[in-house]
C-alpha cells in the first residue's frame, strides 16, 4: 500500500517537473508569443518558426549510416551560374550544420544569412549579456567553406525581447541602442560583409506626403516611441563605428509597392545628403506567383539611382493557390519556376547594382511559409523545377514557350 502511493506520487512529481520543463522550453507561453509576431505582410500570413530536426547524434544510435534523406550533389552549382552576375544566398540554421542540408548549403550557395540566430532577441535575451554562442558556429562553418555571412538584424520591431527601447527614458534607449549594436557588429568586427542595421521601419500604405516628409510614415515600434525618427540614423552610425568595413542596410518588405519605395528612396537619400553611413538597400521579396515583375524592376531601378547597393534579401515565391495537405501539381511547379525564371533574368540586367540574391529557405518544409512551398528543394532535398529555372532562366523561358517581354 505505502509503496503504491510512494510510487505513484513519485509519478505526479515526475510528471510535474516534465510539465514545468516543458512549460520553461516553450517561452512560457504568452512571453514568447509577443516577442516572436510573425512579420505584418497582409496577403500571405506567416506561419511560424520549423522545428528544428533532431541532429544525428541523438537521432543516430551508433551506426554511422544517416537516417532520413540524403542530398545527392546534383553536379551544377547556382552560385557557380551566378559568379559573373551576384552571390546567391539562403538562411542558416543550426540545422545548416547538419547534412543533407549542409552538403546542399555548401555545394549551391555562397553566402548565409542567419534566419533567427542573430536576431535582437537572440544576441542579447537578456539586458547586458550577449549569446555568441549559436553565431560563432555559423561564423566557423562559413569561414570554414568560403561562405559569407550576412548579419540580420540589428533595429527591428519584433523579435527583439522585453527591454530594447521599451523605456520612456529617451538617453536610456540611446544607450541601449548603442550597447546592442557596439557589441554584436564590434564583436565580429571584419567577418560579416554586411549588416541589416534597420529592419521594417517603414508603415504601410502611408504614402510620402507632399512636403516629403518620409519620418510622417514610420512604423510605430519601441524605438520611434522611445527616441523619434533619428533611431535610425543613429543605428546606421553606431554600427559603422563598431565595424567601419561592413555595408550597412536598410532592408524591408513589399519595397515593389511604388509607394513604400518612394518613402524609403526619400529616406535614404535624405540619410546620404546628411553624410549618415548607408551603403544598400534590401528588398526582402517575400512574393507570391501573382508578383508583377514590373514592379519589381521600377523598384530596382529607383534604387539603384541613389547610387547604393540593392540586394534581394529573403527571397521566396509562394504558390498562391497550392493546398497546405497536398504537395504542388506539376501545373503549380512549373508556374512557380517560370516566375523565378523571370526574376532571375531581371535581376541579371540588373547586375552593376544587385550584389546578393538570398532565398529565405532552403526546403519547402522548413520555410516560414511551408503551406505556400516557395522554396527550390523539395523536402526531400531533390531540386524542384524553380532549381532549373534559376540555373538558366532564359533556356527555361525558351523552353516553356514564354515569349521576350
Ligand atoms: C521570420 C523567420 O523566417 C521565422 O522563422 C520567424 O518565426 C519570424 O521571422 N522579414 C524578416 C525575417 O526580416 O527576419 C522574417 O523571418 C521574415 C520577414
Amino acid at each position: 500500500m505505502l509503496r503504491g502511493s510512494i510510487v505513484k506520487s513519485r509519478s505526479f512529481l515526475l510528471l510535474l517537473i516534465i510539465s514545468l520543463f516543458v512549460f520553461m522550453l516553450s517561452g512560457c507561453g504568452a512571453d514568447n508569443q509577443t516577442s516572436v509576431t510573425p512579420t505584418p505582410e497582409p496577403s500571405t500570413p506567416p506561419t511560424p518558426t520549423p522545428t528544428p530536426e533532431p541532429s544525428p547524434e541523438t537521432s543516430d544510435s551508433g551506426s554511422n549510416k544517416p537516417k532520413g534523406p540524403v542530398y545527392e550533389p546534383i553536379g551544377s552549382s547556382l552560385a557557380e551560374a551566378y559568379a559573373d552576375y551576384f552571390l546567391i544566398g539562403t538562411i542558416y540554421t543550426p540545422n545548416t550544420l547538419v547534412d543533407p542540408e549542409r552538403s546542399l548549403v555548401i555545394e549551391q550557395f555562397n553566402c548565409i544569412t542567419p534566419e533567427n540566430i542573430m536576431k535582437p532577441e537572440s544576441m542579447q535575451p537578456s539586458e547586458g549579456y550577449f549569446a555568441f554562442t549559436l553565431p560563432d558556429a555559423m561564423l566557423k562553418f562559413a569561414e570554414e567553406n568560403n561562405i559569407k555571412v550576412i548579419g540580420h538584424t540589428l533595429v527591428w520591431h519584433q523579435q527583439s525581447g522585453r527591454f530594447l527601447g521599451q523605456t520612456s527614458d529617451r538617453e536610456k534607449a540611446i544607450e541601449q541602442l548603442r550597447n546592442h549594436i557596439t557589441n554584436v557588429v564590434g564583436n565580429y568586427k571584419g567577418r560579416i560583409m554586411a549588416w541589416d542595421v534597420v529592419n521594417e521601419a517603414v508603415k504601410d500604405g502611408a504614402p510620402l506626403p507632399a512636403d516629403g516628409d518620409w519620418t510622417k510614415c514610420l512604423r510605430e515600434t519601441q524605438w520611434l516611441r522611445s527616441i523619434g525618427p533619428d533611431y535610425i540614423e543613429m543605428a546606421f552610425r553606431f554600427a559603422h563605428e563598431a565595424d567601419p568595413d561592413a555595408k550597412l542596410y536598410y532592408n524591408d518588405y513589399n519595397m515593389n509597392d511604388e509607394d513604400k519605395a518612394k518613402v524609403v528612396h526619400a529616406m535614404v537619400k535624405d540619410l546620404r545628403a546628411k553624410g549618415v553611413p548607408i551603403h544598400g538597400i534590401g528588398m526582402q521579396g517575400h512574393y507570391d506567383t501573382n508578383v508583377s515583375i514590373e514592379s519589381v524592376e521600377k523598384s530596382i531601378k529607383m534604387f539603384s539611382e541613389l547610387g547604393v547597393e540593392v540586394s534581394i534579401t529573403e527571397l521566396d515565391i509562394s504558390v498562391n493557390d497550392a493546398s497546405v495537405s497536398k504537395s504542388l501539381t506539376e501545373e503549380q511547379e512549373v508556374r512557380q519556376a517560370i516566375v523565378y525564371a523571370k526574376l532571375f533574368k531581371l535581376f541579371k540586367q540588373y547586375k552593376d547594382n544587385i550584389v546578393r540574391v538570398t532565398f529565405w529557405g532552403t526546403i519547402d518544409s522548413k520555410s516560414w511559409r511551408r503551406d505556400k512551398f516557395p522554396c527550390l528543394f523539395r523536402n526531400d532535398y531533390t531540386p524542384k523545377e524553380a532549381y532549373y529555372a534559376i540555373l538558366d532562366p532564359e533556356k527555361y523561358l525558351a523552353e516553356h514557350g514564354v515569349a521576350e517581354e
